[in-house]
C-alpha cells in the first residue's frame, strides 16, 4: 500500500493527512476518518478535509473505488457535539452556521451519493447520528457483526437533523426506521444487515478481507458503465416512471458514447458471434 497524495506527484501536498488518511492498494483508495480519540466525530475541519479528499480522488488514477472507514474503535460517532454544535451556537454567527452545515452536507451526501467512482462503507465500530448520512450515501456497505449503530439524537434532546431521516427512508423499512428514530435504541451489525442499512455483516476479523474482495471486484469492472449504472439507479429512483425510462435510455446511450472499451458491442459480439461467454455467468472479457 502507498499513502502519498495524488497532488504529491506534481509537487504539492495532498488535501488529506490530518483528520482524514488515504492509502492506495490495487485501485482501492482506503479513506479513513481519523479522529480516533473523538471516535471520529465529524468536526468542521474533518468535513472540509473530506470535501477536498473526494475532489482529489476523482481525478486520481490510483483510485478506482473508494472504501470509507474509521480509525480505531469507531466508524464515526456522528457530528461533533462540541465543535459542530456548541462552538457554532456560541459564535452566534448565522453565516458560520450555514457554512459548516453546507460543508458537512457537501461530502456526506451531495458528492458521495453520486460519486463518479464506486463507494463502499466499511463499518468497523460505532456509527451514530450524522454518520448515517455518509453510510447511506455510499453505494454499498459492509459492517462488522459487533459494530454498534444508533440514532442517538432523541437521547440527548434533538430529532435527527441534516438529511439523516431522509437517508434512512431511502434504504430502511419504515417500521425499523421509526423504531430506532423514536427510541434511540442501539443495534448491532447483524440487525443493520437484516434491515438493509448495510449489505452484509461479517465477523470483525473478516471485515477487511471481505471488503477488499468486494472493492477489488468493483475496481476490475468497466468504470464508465459502472458509473452510469449506479447514478442511473439513484437518480431514477426519485423520478416518475415515464421520465425514468427516458433518462435511463439517455444514460445507456451516454455510457456507450463515453465508453472507450465499447463494452456493449464487445459483449454482443462475444455472446452472439464468438459464443465465447454468457452474460448471465459473468462479464465480457476486457482488454
Ligand atoms: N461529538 C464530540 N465528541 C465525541 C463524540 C461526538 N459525537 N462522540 C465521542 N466523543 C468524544 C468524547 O467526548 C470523548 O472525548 P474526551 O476523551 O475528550 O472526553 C471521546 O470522544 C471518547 O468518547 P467516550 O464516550 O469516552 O467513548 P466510549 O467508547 O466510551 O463511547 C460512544 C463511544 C460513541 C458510545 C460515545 O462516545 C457516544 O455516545 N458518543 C455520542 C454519539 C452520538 O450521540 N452521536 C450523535 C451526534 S449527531
Amino acid at each position: 500500500m502507498e499513502s502519498e497524495g495524488g497532488a504529491a506527484r506534481s509537487g504539492s501536498s495532498p488535501p488529506w493527512g490530518d483528520t482524514v488518511l488515504v492509502e492506495f492498494d490495487e485501485g482501492i483508495a482506503w479513506v479513513t476518518l481519523n479522529r480516533p480519540d473523538k471516535r471520529n466525530a465529524m468536526n468542521p475541519r474533518l468535513n472540509e478535509e473530506m470535501v477536498a479528499t473526494l475532489d482529489a480522488l476523482e481525478g486520481d488514477d490510483r483510485c478506482r473505488v473508494v472504501v470509507l472507514t474509521g480509525a480505531g474503535e469507531a466508524w464515526s460517532a456522528g457530528m461533533d457535539l462540541q465543535e459542530y454544535f456548541r462552538d457554532v451556537d456560541a459564535a452566534g454567527d448565522p453565516a458560520l452556521q450555514d457554512r459548516v452545515r453546507r460543508t458537512a452536507a457537501e461530502w456526506q451526501w451531495r458528492r458521495l451519493s453520486t460519486y463518479p467512482k464506486p463507494t463502499v462503507a466499511m463499518v468497523n465500530g460505532w456509527c451514530f447520528g450524522g454518520a448515517f448520512t455518509p453510510l447511506v450515501a455510499c453505494d454499498l456497505a459492509v459492517a462488522a457483526e459487533d459494530a454498534r449503530f444508533g440514532l442517538s439524537e432523541i437521547n440527548w434532546g434533538i430529532p435527527p437533523g441534516g438529511v439523516v431521516s431522509r437517508a434512512l427512508a431511502a434504504v430502511v423499512p419504515q417500521r425499523d426506521a421509526l423504531y430506532h428514530i423514536m427510541t434511540g435504541e442501539a443495534f448491532d451489525g447483524r440487525a443493520a444487515a437484516r434491515m438493509r442499512l448495510v449489505n452484509e455483516a461479517v465477523p470483525a476479523e473478516r471485515l477487511h478481507d471481505r471488503t477488499r474482495e468486494l472493492a477489488l471486484r468493483l475496481a476490475g469492472m468497466n468504470p464508465v458503465v459502472l458509473r452510469a449504472a449506479k447514478t442511473g439507479y439513484k437518480v431514477a429512483a426519485e423520478m416518475p416512471w415515464d421520465r425514468a425510462e427516458d433518462y435511463l435510455y439517455a444514460k445507456l446511450e451516454q455510457s456507450q458514447f463515453l465508453d472507450p472499451e465499447q463494452g456493449r458491442s464487445r459483449g454482443l459480439e462475444q455472446f452472439l458471434d464468438a459464443k465465447s461467454y454468457r452474460p448471465g455467468l459473468g462479464h465480457y472479457a476486457r482488454g
